[in-house]
């Protein structure tokens, strides 16, 4: 395509079960300027994350896309263009850009990347939404306290590596659950949780029972399934509180399957949160100060599964859809 083309992740059909490349097709369009009141941005690091099988079967606030229509997602962008008065020619940014080199603004939902010492890419992970995810999620409703005992599902992504190196900074135990022992490794030696246990072949009854005789304190369930039906009905402290965070073993499905019996929450006398990060933009702030912190500080280490060239959007979407993911699920588009 020639210099001027806008290209752009188009979809082709909506998945049925996980998404796959050819669900998607590469499309173009003309550059377009801004007007006055408006930005152009040039993407520069695209986000993939679960949200986005969510989109795509209609079950997100954000609405279904039709064959034919841009992708959604979130980058890191340059503002190269700008005819609005916030934004001038240069200043790099978090929006929801849609998967394409470029985008036009009014400035809604745009935020100026803001990562300290820190990789811009970190904006779009443990330093952006899914970092505000752990933080809030932690400090607020599951009110975490020094010497609790953590435990946290999907534990080498950008929200999970986030929830237990905050538990870990908090002087608590964190005790994480990852699909290889590749991530269980990292996960760690470099993030420094206590345990990291394989879904796959990990005993994890067994373990758990071990590592964490008195249950979970704190249960930071990102994925749901067998490994939520398993803390919940055997691994749960007294008084404890459960973070419903994601359900990533349900969003390929087209059914909710059965859930867990509940009747160990009423005996634990556990509180159980739906948490929505949208919900926690007044913590934002107060999240970055300490996260900048804490990262020059050396205390948070982050893993990125990037590849290269807005081509590659789709085969990094599946990639992450079929879990295959190795950390916050990148592509870089532009430098
Ligand atoms: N509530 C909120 O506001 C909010 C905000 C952001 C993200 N989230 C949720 O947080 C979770 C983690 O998000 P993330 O961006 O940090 O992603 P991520 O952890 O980097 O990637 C998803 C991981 O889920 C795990 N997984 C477990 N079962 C799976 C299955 N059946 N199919 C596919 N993957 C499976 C895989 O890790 P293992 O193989 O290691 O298990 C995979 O790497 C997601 O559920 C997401 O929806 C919630």
């Amino acid at each position: 395509m020639s210099d001027n083309i806008n290209r752009q992740v188009l979809v082709k059909k909506l998945p049925n079960g996980i998404p796959a490349e050819d669900d998607f097709e590469m499309g173009g369009s003309p550059i377009p300027d801004p007007v006055e009141g408006t930005f152009r941005a040039r993407t520069l690091v695209l986000s993939l994350d679960p949200y986005i099988r969510a989109v795509m079967s209609g079950r997100h606030f954000y609405g279904a896309p039709q064959p034919g229509d841009v992708m959604r997602g979130r980058s890191v962008a340059r503002v190269d263009a700008s005819r609005h008065p916030q934004y001038r020619e240069g200043d790099v940014v978090v929006m929801e850009s849609g998967m394409q080199d470029y985008v036009i603004s009014n400035g809604g939902d745009v935020h100026r990347a803001d990562t300290g010492t820190a990789p811009v890419s970190t904006a779009l992970g443990v330093l952006g939404m899914p970092g505000l995810t752990a933080y809030a999620a932690l400090l607020g409703p599951a009110q975490i306290k020094e010497g609790e005992t953590v435990v946290v599902s999907a534990a080498s992504g950008a929200v999970g590596s986030m929830v237990g190196q905050i538990a870990k900074i908090k002087g608590c135990r964190a005790i994480g659950i990852v699909g290889s022992d590749d991530k269980s490794a990292w996960t760690e030696t470099e993030a420094g949780f206590d345990a990291c246990l394989n879904r796959k072949t990990d005993d994890l009854h067994a373990r758990l029972t071990e590592l964490a005789s008195d249950g979970a304190d704190i249960f930071f369930d990102n994925t749901g399934g067998e490994i939520q039906g398993l803390v919940m009905t055997k691994h749960l402290a007294l008084n404890s509180r459960v973070i419903l965070s994601g359900l990533i073993t349900q969003y390929n499905l087209a059914e909710s399957p059965p859930g867990p019996n509940l009747g160990n929450l009423c005996k634990m006398r556990t509180t159980v949160f739906g948490f929505v990060v949208y919900d926690f933009e007044h913590m934002r702030a107060r999240f970055l100060t300490d996260a900048k912190r804490w990262y020059a500080e050396g205390k948070i280490k982050f893993k990125e599964d990037m590849t290269e060239g807005l081509e590659t959007a789709p085969a990094q979407f599946s990639k992450l859809m079929h879990g295959n993911n190795f950390g916050k699920t990148l592509v870089k588009v532009a430098d």
